[in-house]
């Protein structure tokens, strides 16, 4: 994902993320944070909006955190959030995570990063070069976890709603390859940065959800500035009608949500 796209949305960007990568991380953090210590220094890598930061904080509330990511709009949401929720041991960077440049060799004891570890059309070997990063900057013992969408349902669903309203244009995909979709490939680049046999990927559910079907069409319809207002107005219906289709959407008396499944890669130094 581009960093220019995150940086001119970072306010929005909880909403429109949903619960998805949060709740992945809520599942793999049922392992990591009875792991954290006093002597522990985590980085936060492509933090966002620091949801991580804030789960490892209402469990540890003196953790040492760094929060890095390219994006300074979303750097700018964490230091609001250190003044505002009284963070204490949290440091804030902007940072490319292919290159982690002010940060030292063996520094952290984790080194975290929920949906950042994508190739983009302008750079594939991305995501080489960041694996190699996380182990660099990794502590002997230390351990990194790493996160990837094996299933974006809602990326079917918003596709043929484009269609819809604009029958005759490819619809906006990310560009990247089929691969990084698959266990296998998060598995190939963790074990080839240094990381050998001390890698374990797990499938992980989750879920991208909201209250009604309205707010969760209205989240993922926030972006979506290059469509006329009487094109938004279709594509709501499109895109309601098409998540309505998806075999992974449930509707339950308290909310809606679409089912995401994801790859989790842990991997020890
Ligand atoms: C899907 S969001 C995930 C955010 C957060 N980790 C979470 O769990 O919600 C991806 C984040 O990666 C950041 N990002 C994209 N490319 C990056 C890069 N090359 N280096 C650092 N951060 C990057 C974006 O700005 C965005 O904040």
């Amino acid at each position: 994902m581009s960093t220019s796209f995150h940086s001119a949305n970072a306010e929005k960007y909880e909403r429109m993320a949903s619960n998805a990568t949060l709740n992945i991380a809520k599942t793999f953090m049922l392992d990591i944070l009875p792991t954290i210590t006093e002597t522990s220094y985590i980085l936060d890598n492509a933090c966002g909006t620091g949801l991580l930061t804030q789960l490892i904080k209402a469990a540890h509330p003196k953790a040492h955190i760094k929060c890095a990511d390219l994006a300074p709009g979303m750097i700018d949401i964490i230091k609001e959030k250190v003044q505002g929720l009284e963070w204490v041991n949290v440091e804030t960077d902007v940072l490319d995570v292919r290159d982690l440049k002010t940060l030292e060799d063996n520094t952290f004891s984790h080194v975290l990063t929920n949906f950042g570890f994508s190739p983009t059309p302008d750079d594939p070997e991305g995501p080489r070069k960041a694996a190699r990063e996380m182990w660099r900057v990794l502590r002997e013992g230390g351990v990194t976890v790493v996160s990837t969408w094996s299933e974006r349902s809602f990326d079917i669903a918003l596709e043929k709603a484009a269609l819809v309203v604009r029958p005759d244009e490819k619809p906006f995909s990310w560009g990247v390859s089929e691969d990084w979709s698959k266990g296998w490939w998060l598995m190939k680049h963790l074990e080839e940065a240094g990381f050998g046999n001390r890698v374990e990927v797990r499938s992980v559910n989750g879920r991208v959800e909201a209250k009604t079907l309205h707010e969760l069409v209205g989240n993922m319809m926030l972006f979506k500035e290059r469509y006329s207002e009487e094109e938004l107005a279709r594509l709501e219906v499109a895109l309601k009608e098409e998540i309505r289709k998806l075999p992974q959407f449930e509707e339950t008396e308290k909310d809606v949500g679409i089912k995401m499944v994801a790859w989790v890669g842990f991997a020890w130094k």
